[in-house]
């Protein structure tokens, strides 16, 4: 391989050079091309070929279907595994000691308690609220009651900051699930686990104790382990763009949250529950559906499917599916939108159509039956994948400031007007 890349532009040419990463994926280092160029850029909608930043924190082969944090392959993760042992992973870079481990959820337990005024600005919000502007903004508003931004450099006060938003985000979520459901807002038990706690405060009831579920326990620690991080996509690329300003760490995930609402990314899972009802109440016709998905003329997209980066199975999407199996036998529940599910994908996965174009399910595709399965509402499913996403987040966000990365600010190609004079209002 060689070390440079050679540009020629009106017949000068000009070096620059490659850079390799540790798993032998390229990049041409344009750092300095307008520089040398007298003004060229480059060009690059949706950033299909474009590297933002160098990252250590998680690696994906799209071609091959691979998926690791921190060289961790998520196989291993999802199986071995809990969530909050692999949120230490993501964000401090290595598997935690038991004690490091046992730290780490003594000190969320610590900040697990959200101001009360917060309620104030949840009851301002219509039932009727999408969850995820919801907790958009009440997390862009714990930064109203955590005023101090966090010091990046100073190491202790950046753990407790990470253990602040670990803390309480959870709470967020259930309260945001709450509002919903007409519950008053509690704030669950901590004498008990991480993701036991998140059930108790999304489903208990004031008038009984919550009896937990071990599957639910094991399959919402599986869910959120799967995805904790996705290295840049929307959301993240989002998260690290907003913290390259310095904004402070909650006002940036709150930006990400509003990214991951779309229904091309986080919001595909609640997309999918809703096509996949669509689907059964026509009668299960999903060769209709398929023709939909690929009429150019028609916008309806097979939704679940395709991917930015896999071009073969979102290893994701694999295990999920088994779990989807396992939760829903474990459960004794028949639904009958998994199996209009599985034939969806294996006639997509002998069509032409999503073969040439390598579309295959993606972590979206099976999710929202499992959250289904859970007695989670569909309009919460995309506040679940936040829920999972948070760790990756404060990760990425941590590095790009570590890193003391620029601020980002693209640079675009004018096509409009040329310099005009002015006409008056008469004139015009
Ligand atoms: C997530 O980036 C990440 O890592 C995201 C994520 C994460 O963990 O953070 O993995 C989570 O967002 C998963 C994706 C969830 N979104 C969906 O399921 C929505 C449906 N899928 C798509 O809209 C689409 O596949 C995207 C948005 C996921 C990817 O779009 P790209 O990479 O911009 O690809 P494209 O739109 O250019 O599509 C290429 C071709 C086009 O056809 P042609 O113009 O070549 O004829 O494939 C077609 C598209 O029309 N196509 C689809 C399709 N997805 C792509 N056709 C029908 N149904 C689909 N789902």
């Amino acid at each position: 391989m060689s070390k440079t890349a050679t540009l020629e532009i009106d017949g000068k040419k000009h070096e620059f050079p490659l850079i390799v990463g540790t798993e032998n994926e390229v990049a041409i280092d344009i750092k300095t091309l307008r520089a040398v160029t007298g003004g060229v850029t480059t060009i690059d909608p949706g950033y299909k070929n474009t590297g933002a930043c160098e990252s250590a924190i998680t690696f994906l082969n799209g071609e091959e279907g691979i998926l690791r944090y921190r060289g961790y392959a998520i196989e291993d993760l999802a199986e071995k595994a809990d969530f909050l042992e692999v949120a230490y992973l993501l964000i401090f870079g290595e598997l935690p000691t038991q004690d490091q481990l046992d730290k780490f959820n003594a000190d969320i337990k610590e900040h697990s308690v959200v101001d009360d005024d917060i309620k104030k600005i949840i009851d301002a919000f219509p039932k009727a609220a999408h969850p995820m502007g919801v907790l958009s903004s009440l997390t862009s508003a714990l930064t109203a009651f955590n005023p101090t931004s966090v010091d990046v450099d100073s190491e202790e006060e950046m753990y407790n900051t990470v253990c602040k938003i670990m803390g309480k985000f959870p709470v967020l979520v259930a309260w945001t699930m709450r509002k919903k459901k007409g519950l008053p807002l509690n704030y669950g038990d901590s004498s008990l686990g991480y993701v036991e706690n998140i059930l108790e405060m999304m489903f208990s009831k004031p008038n009984e104790d919550y009896k937990q579920s071990e599957i639910l326990v094991n399959a919402l620690d599986k869910l959120l382990i799967l995805h904790a991080d996705h290295e840049q996509n929307c959301s993240t690329s989002t998260v690290r763009i907003v913290g390259s300003a310095h904004t402070g760490l909650f006002a940036s995930i709150s930006s990400g949250i509003s990214a991951l609402w779309g229904p091309l990314h986080g919001g595909a899972n609640q997309a999918v529950l809703e096509m996949l009802e669509a689907i059964k109440e026509d009668g299960g016709d999903t060769q209709k559906f398929m023709s939909k998905a690929k009429d150019k003329e028609d916008p309806f997209r097979l939704m679940g499917f395709g991917h930015r980066v896999y071009k073969n199975f979102d290893p994701r999407a694999k295990i999920i599916k088994v779990a989807a199996d396992e939760v829903l036998a474990d459960l004794g529940v028949e639904d009958p939108v998994l199996d209009i599910a599985k034939g969806l994908a294996s006639e997509a996965l002998s069509d032409d159509y999503f073969v040439k174009r390598k579309l295959y399910p993606n972590v979206d595709f099976y999710s929202g039956i499992i959250y289904r399965s859970m007695g989670i509402p569909v309009e919460m499913f995309t506040v679940m994948f936040a829920l999972g996403r948070l760790p990756g987040w404060i990760a990425q966000w941590k590095e790009m400031r570590a890193r003391k990365e620029p601020i980002g600010r693209p640079r675009q190609v004018y096509i409009g007007e040329n310099h005009r004079a002015f006409k008056a209002v008469e004139k015009r």
